[in-house]
């Protein structure tokens, strides 16, 4: 939630600020602000809505200098305005804050400060911060660093910081507790933002700020201290992100782009999880062979679509490694009293390894004296720095917020995971390892398939989009899948969606069905034993004319003969077809919502990663 960047350096810091808030603008398109050093003292610029207004008002009113920070704003507290845009200020309009988190006794500490004559404009939480760094300069021996550090040890919650002070024309200071914040260092100067992306092409060494510590940047260097002022002597890490990957490489959407690069994402996954011979390998897993053997459970928590990779997972893992397996919500879990121990695997799955529910989730996991093993897209993510080993899904920064490839590859994940759990611990033998591995291979080009018949599902989309609802069924391994393609079509389309186990209908929702509500029924492979079960629940929506879109397997004329639309897919081994399968829901939502005219890559009300709880 929220993006914030900021530059020192010898060049002009607006375009440079600019440039970095645009690839982060998927973190939030509320408001949009930019405040910069030059002759005047400290200058704002900030614009309610997307960037591009932001930009109109510099053309209108250009701001030129340096060292500058810049913000774009999901709103957390107070309503997206202009007042309540960032950069926020101090009483005196010295000191300028962005800020992505949450500090949650604001409103003890602005009550405080208010009393001292401190005057508030906005509703902001972020608000409070210049004003409490403009006290304790007042109060303390008047460096701004001290000033700080102080202010930040009152403050509670979780902030990513940048901050620009007048009486230091040529330092940008940021912190970091809770929320991720990074530090480049480029050619033309240094850089904080939110994420890589933000400054791939100008800085290609980078600083991941730990949690409670301090960075100051000048044109001399960058200088990293903890709270309590002691000095750190950070790590620098090579980027290896390439600059294009954070480009939409000609497809007209981000998100189209990311759904059309998931065969070549799972073909380098897979192959770099196999040895010379084509076996299981997994080598980023650090866990012991023997540790693994006593394992007794595994407890799976994450968010959203990674939530849906992790029912997935449950399926797979408990069929493969003979443990028993739990999945739960970061937002539930964390308030749970789970019955977990140091022979139960924690699995965080996470894109942007910064989701806050999925984070404490770990951490309470972490005290209960489990082994923590995570997914995640995003080295040098939070979630990465405390687990204790990590499977990379290494699919490239996923900008749109509506997550593709990222969900197959934590899908592939697991059914990798699941191979090598059951190998090590004697649940699985070569013979079923290779016929699995097998299939696996096949996955990168059956997705290829789907993405070939993207026209064929643009017309079906195109039929279906209009009305205020859809409804998404499947069974066992295409349950998950139901979800997010339900989970698709809301967040990116806005039409109402429901993802349903199809053996549920009849519980509930069948009450909906009519002539015009459209049911996408996952009704793939024609042998499974879920298969029948699931025909006689679509016979269910078609005796009470429910408008069928079957997804099914190549050549499968019983569902052809029922639905009035059918995406077939190749014909993939039950439990991997989700891998599959939700490909063409992906390209269903997307048409939909294209017909729909919604801003794809930045849905309403929607950030990429949520920072916050
Ligand atoms: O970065 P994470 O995988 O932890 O994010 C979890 C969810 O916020 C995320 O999957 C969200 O549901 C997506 N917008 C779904 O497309």
């Amino acid at each position: 939630m929220c993006g914030i960047v900021g530059y020192v350096g010898q060049a002009d810091s607006v375009p440079i600020i600019l440039e970095g808030l645009k690839r982060l603008e998927y973190r939030g398109y509320d408001s949009a602000g930019v405040a910069v050093h030059n002759e005047g003292g400290l200058s704002v610029r900030k614009s309610v809505g997307r960037l591009t207004a932001l930009e109109e008002e510099l053309s209108e009113r250009p701001l030129r200098g340096q060292p500058g920070i810049g913000h774009t704003r999901w709103a957390t507290h107070g309503e997206p305005s202009g007042v309540n845009s960032h950069p926020h200020t101090d009483t005196s309009g010295g000191i300028a804050v962005v800020h992505n988190g949450i500090i949650e006794n604001y409103q003890e500490l602005s009550d405080a400060l208010e009393a001292d004559g401190h005057i508030f404009h906005s509703e902001t939480d972020t608000e409070v911060i210049p004003h409490l760094i403009e006290h304790e300069l007042k109060n303390g021996d008047g460096a701004f660093l001290d000033a700080l550090l102080t202010a930040l040890k009152k403050a509670t919650g979780a902030y990513a910081l940048g901050i620009l002070s007048s009486d230091e024309p040529d330092k940008l200071y940021a912190a970091r507790l809770g929320s991720p914040l990074i530090v480049g260092l480029g050619e033309e100067g240094y850089f904080i933002a939110s994420d890589v992306p933000a400054i791939i092409n100008r800085a290609r060494r980078v600083i991941y700020l730990e949690d409670g510590e301090i960075a100051v940047l000048s044109s001399n260097g960058v200088e990293v201290f903890k709270l309590d002022g002691t000095p750190v002597t950070p790590e620098i890490k090579d980027v290896d992100l390439k600059p294009e990957s954070a480009e939409r490489a000609g497809f007209e959407t981000f998100m189209l782009k990311e759904i059309h690069e998931q065969p070549r994402v799972l073909r380098a996954l897979l192959e770099k999880n196999l040895d010379d011979s084509g076996h299981i390998a997994m080598p980023e897993i650090s866990l012991d062979p023997n540790q693994i053997k006593k394992l007794r459970r595994v407890m799976i928590v994450s968010c959203g679509t990674a939530y849906h990779a992790a029912m997935y997972g449950r399926l797979l893992l408990e069929n493969m490694t003979g443990l028993a397996v739990e999945t739960d919500l970061g937002s539930e879990f964390r308030y749970r009293y789970p019955k977990i121990d140091r022979d139960t695997l924690f699995i965080a799955v996470s894109q942007s390894g910064e989701t806050a529910d999925t984070l404490a989730s770990m951490r309470l996991a972490r005290k209960k004296g489990c082994r923590i093993l995570s997914i995640c897209n995003v080295p040098g993510s939070t979630l990465v720095r405390e687990s204790d080993s990590v499977i990379f899904t290494d699919c490239g920064p996923e900008i749109g917020v509506a997550s593709t490839k990222a969900y197959t590859a934590q899908l592939l994940a697991f059914a990798l995971l699941s191979i090598y759990l059951g190998r090590v611990r004697g649940e699985l033998s070569e013979i079923n390892e290779a016929e699995f591995i097998r299939a696996l291979r096949r996955i990168p080009d059956a997705i290829h398939y789907v993405l070939e018949r993207s026209d064929l599902v643009q017309k079906i989309a195109d039929k279906h989009h209009d009305g205020p609802s859809a409804l998404y069924i499947g069974r066992r391994y295409n349950y998950p899948t139901a979800l997010e393609g339900a989970l698709k079509n809301k967040e990116i389309s806005y039409q109402h969606a429901e993802g349903y186990a199809a053996g549920e209908m009849k519980h509930g929702p069948i009450a909906l069905i009519n002539e015009y509500l459209p049911v996408v029924c996952i009704c793939t492979k024609t042998e499974d034993e879920v298969y029948e079960k699931m025909m006689s629940n679509i016979r269910e929506v078609e005796a009470r004319h429910g408008r069928i879109i079957a997804v099914a397997t190549d050549g499968d004329k019983t569902a052809d003969k029922i639905a009035e639309d059918i995406i077939y897919v190749p014909d993939t081994r039950e439990d991997l077809s989700p891998i599959v399968n939700v490909v063409a829901l992906q390209l269903l939502a997307y048409y939909a919502a294209q017909s729909r005219g919604t801003d794809i890559d930045k849905p309403r009300n929607l950030a990429k990663s949520v920072t916050v709880e």
